[in-house]
């Protein structure tokens, strides 16, 4: 196999940009400047030893490639911290028939079935938190729906007791952080191994109680569940049910306000959801521009030929999700939010293959509701500051307050 390219100086420097301060409020015209160096969507940069992906063909076909590894980088890493522990046994970190145990374990518990079961209660919730904002006055969709929403659902579907909804909220920040934060100051770090230590004590001791005594809800069956008689062990079972507690709250909640961001630049669109709130294409749409998870990445086990190259094995790859979501050659005029478009679902936004998002369909629900509530009791909604902060979290990427007016109920 011929030794790949060195990546052209400005081709490393469009890539340096991505991580600088500000890149986090807009990133989309740094991945049009690596795109640019990216013949086939894809910019090796052997001196990193790395790849990084800006094509939606190349990232589809390296998320559906077995050699492509999600949990390489976590494998070898002792566990020196609490952190390190309570991540290893996520799912979302390992590969092949490992990987395929655990999400077979879970995929019994969080089916279909008991995810169109949460509609009444997404449709509860929403009215409850709309109800409880101002109408005429500016008010923080964030704080007031964004963040609760997604939080009080999965609580509901894992079984937790909402008198701690501060504190989970709390945790989940803390995975957020630990997974894409570009934060990595001694105080974060030393908060994200309190927190870790905290989750770790507390799902385990709410294990063992619901193995003792099940209740409803998701952790009792997941404490429960089996295949072919083997049972998730007391850490899987705690990681994994932060995973869901953290994967099933962040990216929804960074979505609502990241949609409604998005809509508030694009009139038409917004107008258009008004005309038809239940339109069957919102949520994709939406997670087609917003990608609440702008970044993914794998390892190579083995080589891997995409059109025109071949990518050796060791080699790592950053997946632009955010940039294949806006490929002009699978998306025409990809900024632009068009409820008509075909083939919005083949957004990447859930990315692909065998890590493909568990919580898919709930996200979808919670976002087709949110969206069609919204546009149908606040057509005059309007969000008052056009250039809201950010979290700075270039992977996990989110608005952190969102001002509007929500106009009057009609
Ligand atoms: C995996 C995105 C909502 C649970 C993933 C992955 C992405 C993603 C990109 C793949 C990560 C990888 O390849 O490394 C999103 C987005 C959401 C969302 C954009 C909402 C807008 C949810 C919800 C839940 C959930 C609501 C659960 C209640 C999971 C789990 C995985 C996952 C458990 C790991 C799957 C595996 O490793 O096999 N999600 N997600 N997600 N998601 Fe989601």
């Amino acid at each position: 196999m011929s030794p790949l390219p060195p990546a052209p100086a400005p081709a490393q420097a469009a890539v340096q940009a991505l991580w600088s301060p500000g890149a986090v409020q807009d990133p989309y015209p740094g991945y049009e400047a690596v795109r640019a160096w990216s013949p086939g969507g894809v910019l090796p940069l052997p001196e990193w030893n790395a790849v990084f992906v800006t094509g939606h063909a190349a990232n589809s076909a390296l998320l559906r490639s077995p050699a492509a590894r999600s949990g390489a980088w976590l494998a070898g890493a002792p566990e020196t911290t609490d952190a390190m522990r309570l991540l290893k046994p996520m799912m979302l970190f390992h590969d092949g028939a490992g990987h395929a145990r655990l999400r077979g374990l879970m995929q019994a518990a969080f089916t279909p079935r008991v995810v169109a079961e949460q509609r009444e209660l997404v449709r509860a919730l929403l009215d409850e938190l709309l109800c409880a904002l101002p109408q005429d006055t500016e008010t923080d969709l964030v704080a007031g729906l964004a963040a609760p929403l997604p939080a009080r659902v999965i609580m509901h579907m894992l079984g937790l007791s909402g008198d701690d909804e501060a504190r989970f909220l709390r945790w989940t920040g803390s995975v957020a952080d630990l997974l894409g934060g570009a934060d990595r100051s001694p105080e974060l770090m030393g908060r994200i191994e309190a927190d870790a230590r905290e989750m770790r004590a507390y799902f385990r001791d709410l294990a063992n109680e619901l193995r003792a005594s099940p209740r409803p809800g998701l952790l009792s069956a997941l404490a429960a569940a089996e295949d072919g008689g083997e049972r998730l062990s007391s850490d899987e079972l705690l990681s994994n049910a932060v995973l869901l507690l953290a994967a099933g709250h962040e990216t929804t909640s960074n979505l609502i306000p990241g949609g409604l961001l998005e809509l508030s630049r694009q009139p038409e669109a917004w107008a258009a959801l008004v005309a038809q709130p239940a339109h069957p294409n919102v949520a994709d749409e939406l997670l087609r521009v917003v990608s609440p998870v702008q970044y993914d990445g794998r390892t190579l086990s083995g080589p891997v030929t995409l059109p025109g190259i071949t990518l050796p094995a060791g080699l790592h790859a950053q997946l632009l999700l955010g940039a294949a979501n806006r490929d002009p050659q699978v998306f025409p005029e990809p900024h632009r939010i068009d409820w008509e478009r075909p083939g919005s679902a083949r957004h990447l936004a859930f990315a692909a293959g065998a890590h493909y998002c568990l919580g898919a369909s709930l996200a979808r629900l919670e976002i087709r509701e949110t969206f069609a509530a919204l546009a149908t009791r606040f057509p005059a909604l309007t969000v008052t500051d056009p250039n809201p902060p950010f979290k700075p979290n270039p992977v996990l990427r989110g608005v952190a307050r969102l001002k509007v007016r929500l106009g009057g109920a009609i």
